[in-house]
């Protein structure tokens, strides 16, 4: 499909560097106990890389991969690819997004991990749109609400292009060439 992708950025590295550190320090003032992040891959993997760099600490990682999305439309049906490697049984554990679009994915990821039993279960999500929510998912800690664009930048692609971007940019599929 056709597509172009808009100069200005949406969202500036600058304006997402002064966000991430916020909600570095947001997730952090939720406990005094050490953080188990789990980050959704691959679109979430620049966000971690700057949140973690943000946080004091202790903290440890584990990942898991996840597909809904069926070329850039949402399948409504999510699978696992990748289940994490660690026992979260009481811990305090925070999943790492980049992007809240429909909720579908983050009610999956939140609902595999709540079966198994962390002491609590937080999210921390770069960007959402609202407008798009087809359920009910709570975000504790939201970076930025956006409008219903397609967004590309900072880990989240078009067709796997465009994740190495500093900052996040519109991309508009369009019908000329
Ligand atoms: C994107 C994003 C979220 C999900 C959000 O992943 O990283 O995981 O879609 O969409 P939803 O709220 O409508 O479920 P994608 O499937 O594009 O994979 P990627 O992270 O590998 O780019």
């Amino acid at each position: 499909m056709p597509y172009k992708l808009i100069d200005a950025p949406l969202l500036t590295a600058d304006q997402i560097r002064t966000r991430v550190y916020e909600l570095a320090q947001a997730v952090e003032s939720t406990t005094s106990e050490p953080l188990h992040l789990i980050a959704v891959l691959k679109g979430s993997i620049v966000f971690l890389a700057d949140l973690i760099r943000a946080m004091r600490g202790p903290i440890t990682l584990d990942f898991l991969a996840v597909s809904s999305y069926d070329a850039n439309l949402s399948s409504g049906t999510v699978q696992l690819l990748k289940d994490i490697d660690t026992d979260i049984k009481d811990q305090s554990v925070v999943i790492i997004e980049d992007i809240v679009d429909t909720g579908l994915t983050l009610e999956y990821v939140q609902t595999l991990l709540r079966s198994k039993k962390p002491k609590t279960l937080q999210s921390v999500c770069l960007l959402s749109k609202p407008s798009r929510r087809q359920t009910k998912v709570a975000v504790d800690h939201v970076g930025f609400e956006i409008e219903d664009h397609f967004v590309v930048g900072y880990g989240l692609d078009y067709e796997q292009q465009y994740r190495h971007l500093p900052h996040i940019s519109i991309v508009e599929v369009t019908s000329e060439q």
